[in-house]
């Protein structure tokens, strides 16, 4: 790809603002010209990133170089931009009004996603209206979802996120949505302990309906009705979100309670197809998980429509790559000040690292700077309790990533200050401790004693991002949703990598598959059967469990 100046130009511009102190470009005069974006309600803040606008000119220049704006109106027309996989990544149609047209080889996908959704809401009603019970006849009040990676993130987070939204609570009052992944038998044991079979309907939800674990689950679970209830209780109780609706049917499950959706729709990036919107709708009510869609779709229109220099997403996507690749952080945070996000940075981890953990490019040619970085984080302000001492004063920079809310779902106002107001003041002082820093000369001015200055020192020049929202309700989280999705894709397609393949998840399956049947063989023989593994300290192991 011809972008050898400007790639030269930026690292040289990277190497001139290391030697620059935050600080300084901090104090750079209507520097919120370009730092500060307002845009569908979402206020942006870049103040505190290394950048100027040199830096800002060269990164649009690199990306008009790279052709991102063709590229992400290619992915929005559903051209295939996985080209290892050979399909679209069209999460974007997902959220799309019912009256778009968006193609996938000359088929207008919006019919079908229509279709699936109708069919959502139609169920969701006779759930809740008790016209679809169970075995026994009881109505349904708790949903378990089964499934992993992006069949479980996503809607979890989701969950989590919504379920102290007044508005977004009133209809699951008296519901119960719990979320079974892991293969570990604790999981299971935890989400089924407490629930009555008889009142509970489980949705199975796999891409490709073959994921070790979730069939492993979905087993138990399936064992679990039949032991309280009978073999015939499955098709009361037992639905299934899947691409792969010929696994559904041998599996079991009646057709009619099957929700499809397509190899289009990457696993990380479905949370707005069936898999997410059949069992948090089943929870929160079909309205409140069509507003979650139109915050997406709302934010999708921004990204594809909005100059770069006030498009939020790709914004932070050049940020990302101005980090990653030309300053060297290998790490980035993700600080939501909101307790109700406390899964937001697991999800983003899984769509990010899933996405960009690429080390060649769509041609297959080794690239020779660094990609993806190492997402990690947790709300605040319990983080900064944790490991925010080396985001401050340890040797790895971490660019951080802050979301916080202007109203929060619920408050307490008996002190001077509400709660809400005391956790948004730790999210307004972190970004500028960690820019601005604390030098040794401050130090002493407060009369800190001599030995304890290195201590207490902070050498500031962090960089990090402010994400400030009004309110966390449906629309929002939709939005703040396709913000991230959108900025590892805009990385991405800047890297020239393919963000929507996942290759390297697959030789630890092909590993544990081949494990799985030596320990059957093994546990048949009572222990007396041969095991043979490639690293004879794996095979001690083994023999150990
Ligand atoms: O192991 C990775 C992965 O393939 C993810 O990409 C996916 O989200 C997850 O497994 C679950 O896959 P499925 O939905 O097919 O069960």
């Amino acid at each position: 790809m011809s972008s050898g100046n400007t790639w030269d130009t930026l690292a040289t511009l990277a190497n001139k603002i290391q030697k620059v102190h935050l600080k300084d470009l901090i104090s750079e005069p209507h520097r919120e010209q370009y730092c500060l974006i307002e845009k569908n309600g979402i206020i942006l803040d870049l103040s505190r990133q290394k950048i100027d606008r040199e830096v800002l000119k060269h990164l649009f220049q690199l990306s008009t170089e790279r052709q991102l704006v063709e590229r992400i109106k290619s992915m929005f027309k559903g051209e295939q931009v996985n080209d290892t996989e050979k399909r679209a990544a069209l999460h974007i149609a997902l959220r799309a009004k019912r009256n778009q047209r968006i193609e996938v080889c000359g088929e207008n996908v919006m019919v079908e996603i229509y279709a699936v959704l109708d069919k959502i809401s139609q169920f969701v009603c006779r759930v809740r209206e008790g016209t679809f019970r169970g075995f026994t006849n009881k109505p349904i009040k708790n949903f378990i979802s089964i499934g992993i990676g992006g069949s479980y993130l996503g809607p979890e987070f989701v969950y989590e996120a919504l379920r102290s939204d007044p508005e977004a609570k009133k209809a699951a009052d008296g519901y119960c949505l719990r979320f079974l992944s892991n293969v570990d038998p604790v999981d299971y044991f935890r989400v089924i302990q407490g629930l009555n079979p008889e009142e509970t309907l489980a949705v199975i939800v796999s891409k490709s309906f073959t994921t070790p674990e979730t069939m492993r689950n979905a087993r138990n679970i399936r064992q679990w009705f039949i032991n309280a209830l009978s073999e015939d209780s499955i098709s009361h109780h037992m639905v299934a979100v899947s691409t792969n609706l010929e696994a559904v049917r041998d599996f079991g499950i009646d057709p009619e309670n099957a929700f499809g959706f397509w190899d289009w729709v990457g696993g990380r990036y479905s949370v707005c197809s069936a898999v997410g919107i059949l069992p948090l709708s089943l929870y929160f009510g079909f309205d409140t998980m069509r507003e979650f869609l139109d915050g997406a779709q709302d934010m999708d229109q921004h990204f594809v429509h909005t100059p770069m220099e006030q498009n939020i997403p790709l914004l932070m996507g050049l940020v990302g790559v101005w980090n990653r690749t030309f300053l060297g952080y290998p790490v980035r945070a993700l600080l939501p000040y909101s307790q109700a996000l406390l899964r937001f940075p697991a999800h983003i981890q899984q769509v990010d690292m899933e996405s960009n953990g690429k080390s060649v490019d769509r041609h297959g040619s080794v690239v020779s700077f660094p990609t993806g970085p190492i997402n990690f984080g947790e709300p605040g302000t319990n983080g900064q309790h944790s490991f925010y001492q080396l985001l401050h004063q340890g040797k790895t920079i971490v660019p951080a990533d802050f979301i916080g809310y202007i109203h929060s779902h619920q408050d307490i106002s008996t002190d001077e200050i509400s709660a809400h107001d005391e956790l948004m003041c730790n999210l307004f002082a972190q970004p500028d401790a960690l820019a601005l820093g604390k030098t040794a000369e401050e130090c002493r001015k407060e009369g800190i004693a001599e030995y304890l200055i290195p201590h207490r020192t902070f050498p500031g020049n962090r960089p990090s991002t402010i994400l400030l929202l009004t309110k966390l309700n449906a629309f929002a989280l939709g939005q703040l949703l396709a913000i991230f999705e959108h900025r590892t894709v805009v990385e991405g397609f800047l890297w020239d990598i393919n963000s929507f393949d996942q290759w390297g998840v697959e030789l630890g399956k092909v590993l544990a598959k081949d494990i799985r049947q030596q320990m059957i063989q093994y546990r048949k023989k009572s222990g007396q059967a041969k095991i043979a593994l490639s690293n004879p300290c794996s095979e001690k192991l083994l023999k150990k469990y």
